[in-house]
């Protein structure tokens, strides 16, 4: 079976380019954007910056990339950076704080991917003989787990950084389904960060690229980090033409995506049977738990003989705290390529597998 013809919904980074993005990745105009004269890519960056009302953005190769830039840049070695304990960072990127920024992570438990103030506030240290000094506290939003972070504790934390005189970097991956969920603004949300990182590669269907924005100084310093880590890209405006067209097309049609993925929540609900527990979501990501092991173990196979690309469910209990309960936890994504029909297919698969 060809790719393109399944139901892909392991995640919305599988989105493909648009035909109107491929037409503008085929004009594009370039130049050597390492010699900061690629039209495109700058275009792009100011694009993004306004959007998400910071000084300056710079254009890089993915969302971990931009993590990883903004703690390389924002924080000394060997100082101490809080987070959360399911966040992206600390889940997903292979431990790249330690080896690219060099510094400790120290993490906060933040049901909902909420950090609570009171926790972060009693974590942060000044350095003394044995202490390292906190250098940045870093929130998610929306938050991995589907869930849009209200800007009220959003708040909370960045008036005790300012406080301490720390940094916040923002992780808004999905800082406009956050947006769409919210009923604000992705700039109202990154309002309350120093820094903010999106990705133009996941809902926005671009297929490669993230921005990382902030004050023009630190992001100047970020340019020159980025050379660093490798990710100075010569004719990018060929990917960053894409780009634009993700940042002025579809953070408007995300909002479907959010309906779809309610709708998937609601079906799968109410298949009752098969100890399924849907957990509450706000974005595109619709997260359950199953506790048959055995169904949970044979589902990707089973959707994929029915033409339904998924991810097998997280079977190590002992990963992270995301699989507690002793059920296995799965998440479907709903994005640009999946509409009505495909929800409807998918649940009638569920229905067929889960029951
Ligand atoms: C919250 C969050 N941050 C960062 C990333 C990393 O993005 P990328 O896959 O482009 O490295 C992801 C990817 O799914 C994510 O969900």
């Amino acid at each position: 079976m060809a790719y393109e013809t399944y139901i892909d919904i392991r995640s919305d980074t599988v989105t493909r380019p648009t035909e109107a993005m491929r037409k503008a990745m085929a004009a594009a105009e370039v130049g050597d954007d390492v010699y900061g004269d690629d039209p495109t890519v700058r275009a792009l960056e100011e694009l993004g910056a306004g959007l998400v009302k910071k000084e300056a953005a710079l254009f890089v190769p993915s969302g971990t990339f931009g993590n990883q830039l903004a703690l390389f840049t924002c924080c000394g070695r060997g100082t101490e950076v809080i987070l959360g304990e399911e966040c992206h960072i600390i889940q997903h990127e292979a431990g790249a704080a330690s080896v690219i920024a060099g510094v400790q992570t120290r993490t906060i438990s933040a049901p909902d991917g909420a950090l609570p103030a009171d926790a972060v506030a009693s974590r942060l240290r000044k350095r003394e003989l044995h202490f390292p000094a906190t250098s940045l506290i870093c929130v998610e939003n929306a938050h991995s787990l589907g869930r849009a972070v209200p800007l009220a504790a959003m708040i909370a934390i960045q008036e005790l950084a300012s406080q301490w005189g720390l940094p916040v970097h923002l992780d808004g991956a999905r800082v406009f389904n956050a947006a769409c969920a919210l009923g604000c603004t992705a700039a109202d949300i990154a309002a309350r960060a120093t820094t903010v990182m999106f990705c133009l590669s996941k809902g926005l269907c671009a297929p490669v690229g993230s921005l990382l924005a902030g004050p023009a100084a630190l992001i100047e310093e970020a340019r020159y980090k980025r050379k660093i880590m490798g990710g100075g890209m010569r004719q990018a405006g060929i990917l960053a033409a894409a780009g634009i067209i993700a940042l002025q097309t579809h953070p408007a049609l995300l909002a479907a995506d959010h309906a779809r993925a309610r709708r998937l929540e609601q079906g799968l609900a109410a298949l009752g049977a098969g100890g399924i527990a849907v957990l509450p979501g706000d974005i595109n990501l619709v997260f359950f738990r199953i506790a048959d092991k055995a169904k949970a173990a044979a589902a990707a196979a089973a959707f994929r003989a029915r033409g339904i690309l998924i991810n097998p469910p997280d079977l190590s209990p002992s990963s992270n705290s995301s699989n507690s309960g002793g059920a296995w936890l799965f998440r479907f994504a709903t994005h640009y390529w999946i509409g009505d029909s495909e929800v409807e297919k998918i649940l009638a698969a569920s229905r067929e597998i889960f029951l």
